[in-house]
């Protein structure tokens, strides 16, 4: 029999995310965020499923983080625009660019002048990124005007001027930061007469104000909450992937034995442990404390010890049926439906659901539910 690992990364469920995303931001077009491997779950299977949706209801475009990441996409047959939401890193990107027919972002002065200087074929669309707060990537509000100017004398070599930018503080209660950066670019939109594509998953779910002409969902479309507090919209997403194993082993313990590396956890009471076919050599995080909640057949139960390599154990005393055998949920909706949010789990390893997600590594399979929808 194979390693029992897999992650199953549910179809339905990112189509019914995207939608959630279309209804709550009626007014806009929705991007599908889908970088990184659409953040673990992979994107060509990803971008496929979103594609089956009607035609009007399936994503206009997909974005991603480099032309590798569109490659892929292209030679898994996607023909939907692509967005490169950090543009090219160097100038003789562009006939590539041209080629596979994606669209720009443009955040730096090299970029524009490598873009006018390259004379394309067909002008290409591009996204103008302005840095309205995060001061990472972008021209500054001041600098704006000039290279909006610049490109939109430019029709040959481009065309649909849009802004974008991207929000620091959308996900948290404090509003104060976003509300700064919103000002900002409703501002230049107004003044260049020009759409804007603003909103991340936060700002999607929570700030209408923020929508656009373009939002830019990614990490609710996988049914992770990134919101600091929950709300009535992210109670309706419906995770993607669930990281499925089984136990592959039992313990009994008396009271004080210790569990794995560094002893970590003792037994408090006579103790069954599960060991479980998982462990930070498939990506679950070795920071994830005693206590962090794992569902044995269905049921809550908790880590006990420090996560090894390729295998984790588990707290299973008062789970009676718990065997070798017994599924076991690291993440995700278990077989009789309760579900653990990748949101809980990362919060007991000091993290957040963005780097559990893309830090699936390739050893565990992938199985795809929904195909045929
Ligand atoms: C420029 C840009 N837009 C949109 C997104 C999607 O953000 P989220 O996954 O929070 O929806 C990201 C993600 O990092 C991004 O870098």
């Amino acid at each position: 029999m194979a390693r029992p690992l897999v992650a199953d990364i549910d179809l339905d469920a990112l189509r019914h995310n995207y939608c959630l995303a279309r209804e709550l931001a009626p007014h806009s077009q929705a991007l599908a965020v889908i970088k990184a491997d659409a953040y673990g779950h992979g994107s060509v299977a990803c971008a496929a499923a979103l594609e089956s949706l009607p035609a009007g209801v399936r994503p206009p475009a997909f974005a991603v983080a480099s032309i590798e990441e569109a490659e892929a996409l292209r030679e898994g047959h996607i023909e939907a625009p692509i967005v490169l939401l950090e543009g090219i890193f160097e100038a003789g990107e562009l006939a590539r660019v041209e080629a596979l027919g994606l669209w720009l972002a443009v955040h730096s002065e090299w970029q524009v002048n490598a873009l006018l200087a390259h004379r394309p074929a067909r002008p290409i669309p591009v996204w103008l990124k302005v840095d309205s707060g995060m001061h990472r990537l972008g021209f500054t509000p001041e600098e704006v005007t000039d290279v909006w100017k610049r490109l939109t004398e430019s029709p040959e070599c481009v065309t649909a001027v849009q802004l974008m930018s991207h929000f620091a503080t959308a996900d948290a209660v404090d509003d104060g930061y976003f509300r700064q950066q919103l000002a900002c670019m409703r501002e230049l939109a107004q003044r260049l007469d020009v759409p804007l594509c603003l909103a991340n998953s936060p700002a999607t779910l929570a700030w209408p104000e923020a929508h656009g002409a373009w939002v830019r969902p990614g990490v609710m479309l996988y049914g992770s909450d990134p919101l600091e507090v929950a709300s009535d919209a992210t109670r309706r997403l419906k995770p993607v992937m669930t990281l499925r194993s089984e136990i592959i082993a039992m313990r009994d313990l008396n009271i004080g034995e210790a569990v794995g590396y560094a002893g970590r956890w003792r037994a408090p009471r006579p103790s069954r442990i599960a060991v479980v076919a998982c462990g930070y050599g498939d990506g679950y995080d070795r920071h994830a404390v005693d206590g962090t909640p794992v569902l044995v057949a269905g049921q809550p139960a908790s880590l006990a010890g420090k996560v090894s390599m390729d295998m984790l154990t588990v707290d299973v005393t008062d789970i009676a049926e718990a065997g070798i055998g017994t599924e076991v949920v690291l993440w995700g909706e278990a077989s009789n439906g309760r579900v653990l949010s990748v949101d809980t789990v990362a919060r007991h390893c000091d993290t957040i659901s963005y780097t559990l997600l893309t830090g699936v590594l390739p050893r565990v399979p992938r199985r795809y539910l929904g195909l045929d929808a």
